[in-house]
């Protein structure tokens, strides 16, 4: 590397083992390439989902170098990529096949989506065939993809937080990326500052560079900060592995025999996810509202039927003309597809009870809320 780059390549991580952290994605995404590389055929469609910054791009494009040495492949964005733009590029001498990479693939509009469900199913793209294709999408928000083309992706790895340790070792990396000389422990205090987040790393790393170079002497963690205008304790922890709730003990089961029950259990998983006000409404003429907080409604369906639509949209309109932020809906039945698109693509969390009253989440939001709590 050349000491003047200060752009984000030259702090990349460069290939797949100096990336850091996500080890059991890493290792599980590593079966399939592998059986992929023995078994002579193409890698199944990788969908990547996480936080901003986290590193989907990144790990994304690390994926066709792992595969072979020289795997052919194209890297599209999907803000404003439509049905045209994509047969224009994804068409020779551009691209032959191999993997086609499509970042923040949720951009993308929902008819122009459609497109490429047969391209992820048949190889086909308008009336140009692949007979060698393997799709990476990668996503922030995996509740804007419409759900057939989410399911044309067999494998739909999530990121998983980072922990402090983790992220110092990112800072440490792209600082010898850059041959800056930085002492563990400064990158362990730096890295504590990113508030769970690699992407932030890249400035610690270059405001060490332009203090060191200006001064001659090794800057301390707290000076980096203090130029970054980050407060001591550096950024707000959004994002780090200690906040997740799957650490917390889980609230017991209970059998739901009644409406009732199934109400109290929403109660008890909700406050567990971080609503310590929740509580039951009273009992009385159903108004839509089952469970309240000062920062979410919630409405429990105990019917062994799938709550339909409108359900949904209540619950919702209700939390909108309240301003309060969450919506949530458990549902013993599950949903009518209208239903799960719907909330979906409203954020809506959707919780679908077994009969122990365990949720499982049915959307994104509700997958953060099990997976984060509260943020
Ligand atoms: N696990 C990691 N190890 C080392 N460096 C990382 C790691 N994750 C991210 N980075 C670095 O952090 C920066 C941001 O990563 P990247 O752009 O891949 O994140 P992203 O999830 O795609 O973000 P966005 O949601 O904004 O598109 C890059 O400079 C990358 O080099
Ligand atoms: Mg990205």
């Amino acid at each position: 590397m050349t000491e003047s780059s200060s752009n984000d390549e030259s702090v990349k991580p460069p290939t797949w083992f100096e990336f850091v952290g996500q080890e059991l994605l890493k290792e599980r995404l590593m079966v399939h390439i592998k059986a992929a590389v023995i078994g002579k055929r193409p890698l199944e469609h990788v969908l990547l989902s996480g936080p901003p910054g986290s590193g989907k791009t990144t790990l994304a494009n690390l994926i066709p170098p792992a595969l072979y040495f020289d795997c052919p492949r194209l890297t599209l964005n999907g803000v404003g990529l439509d049905r045209k733009q994509l047969i224009d590029r994804v068409c020779p001498p551009d691209f032959r096949g191999g993997v086609l990479i499509i970042d923040e693939i949720h951009a993308m509009a929902k008819k122009d989506q459609e497109f490429l469900l047969d391209l992820l199913g048949r190889g086909y793209l308008g009336n140009m065939h692949f007979g060698w294709i393997t799709v990476i999408g990668a996503t922030t928000e995996r509740d804007a993809i419409i759900t057939p083309l989410v399911d044309r992706f067999p494998l739909k790895p999530e990121f998983e937080p980072y922990t402090d340790e983790e992220l110092g070792l990112i800072v440490q990396g792209m600082a010898e990326r850059i041959d800056l000389d930085m002492t563990t422990e400064t990158a362990q205090d730096l890295g504590r500052a990113c508030g769970g987040i690699p992407s932030n790393a890249k400035q610690f790393v270059f405001a060490y560079r332009a203090l060191l170079s200006t001064s001659g002497k090794i800057p301390e963690a707290s000076q980096v900060l203090d130029l970054c205008q980050v407060d001591p304790d550096g950024l707000p922890q959004l994002h780090r592995r200690d906040d997740n709730r799957s650490s917390r003990p889980r609230p017991a089961g209970v059998l739901i025999k009644s409406p009732r029950d199934a109400e109290r259990c929403a109660e008890v998983w909700m406050r567990w996810m971080g609503f310590e006000d929740a509580r039951l409404t009273p009992e009385g003429p159903d108004s839509g509202i089952d469970v309240i907080s000062r920062r979410a409604v919630a409405q429990v369906k105990a019917q062994t039927v799938p709550a339909p639509l409108e359900q949904i949209q209540r619950t919702y309109g209700i939390a909108t003309a309240e301003q309060r932020e969450h919506a949530l809906f458990f549902s013993l039945g599950g949903y009518t597809p209208q239903a799960l698109a719907w909330g979906r693509q409203h954020g809506v969390a959707l919780f679908e009870f077994d009969l122990q009253g365990e949720p499982e989440a049915k959307s994104e939001a509700a997958r953060r809320l099990l997976r984060d709590g509260l943020t």
